[in-house]
């Protein structure tokens, strides 16, 4: 998924698309529940971190189809989701029912949705979305916009340091008989296409994108937008079962997701 390929261009848009070209694919992919790596990996860490007590409220920022609503809902917390696509949303709410609310608006100008409340919710989430959302700073000043002093933020992405899209993948040591991670950009910030949709160079046609930032971006961001974190995990894939002794110490030794919490300062 992630093998070394073209550059990607450092970033200069001025904000993520939406994934709506590409809902159908998505769904096909992840269903309205997430993927294996959803329910096994970023799910659990992502609801751990959030540790959610009954009757709290939380926004799903970049929630797509709502994957993560079911396990707030078991958690007996309320959950409301929020994605620019109209068709993830709209799937979602077949899928989910009216059990839980979902609306389509823009992450990085939450303050300026007219059906969401400043200081609203008790908790905020981007599962596997923040990488994929840009600008970085809008989106982390609206999750504060919406949270009460005190409120927590987890954030759950594919970790920036090991697996950046096109600049990283395995590679084999046969002399040492280790499979190991390459990384072949880093510091830089990219914008990368991702997933193409309709025909190149078409009206319509275009590419969904992902937004390579390194650690320290985050954690100045965080800090800037007045967060505090108070949490990190990093989470490898689980070791492929039968597979030779490298792939298992590779697979279970760098990290697929990296989890963050941080808690809204007053
Ligand atoms: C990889 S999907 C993750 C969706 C969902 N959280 C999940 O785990 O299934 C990234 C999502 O971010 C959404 N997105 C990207 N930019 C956005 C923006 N500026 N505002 C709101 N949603 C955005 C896309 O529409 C897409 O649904």
């Amino acid at each position: 998924m992630d093998e070394a390929g073209p550059v990607g261009r450092k970033t200069k848009r001025p904000s993520s698309r939406s994934w709506d070209a590409v809902a159908n694919w998505y769904i096909g992919w992840a269903g309205a529940e997430g993927s294996r790596h959803h329910r096994e990996l970023a799910i659990p860490a992502m609801m751990k971190l959030l540790a959610l007590q009954p009757g709290e409220h939380l926004l799903d920022i970049g929630c797509g189809a709502g994957a993560l609503a079911p396990a707030v809902m078991a958690a007996g917390a309320r959950y409301c989701g929020l994605d620019k696509s109209p068709r993830l949303i709209a799937h979602g709410r077949r899928h989910h029912g009216g059990k839980v609310r979902l609306l389509v608006g823009e992450a990085t100008k939450l303050a300026a949705s007219s059906s969401l409340r400043r200081e609203e919710f008790d908790a905020a989430s981007f599962l596997l979305s923040l990488q994929d959302i840009d600008p970085l700073d809008a989106a982390l000043a609206s999750a504060r916009w919406a949270l009460h002093p005190g409120g927590r933020l987890v954030i759950v992405m594919t970790h920036p340091c090991f697996r950046i899209p096109r600049q990283s993948g395995w590679g084999w040591d046969e002399a040492r008989g280790l499979r190991y991670r390459r990384i072949d950009r880093y510091l830089t910030s990219l914008d990368i296409p991702m997933q193409e949709y309709g025909r190149k160079g078409r009206a319509g046609g275009g590419t969904t994108r992902s937004y390579h930032r390194p650690l320290q971006s985050y954690f100045a961001a965080l800090s800037e937008n007045g967060f505090l974190i108070d949490a990190l995990e990093e989470i490898p894939a689980p070791a492929p079962e039968g597979e030779g002794r490298a792939l298992r110490l590779s697979s279970g030794d760098i990290p697929l997701f990296l989890a963050i919490r941080a808690l809204r300062r007053r």
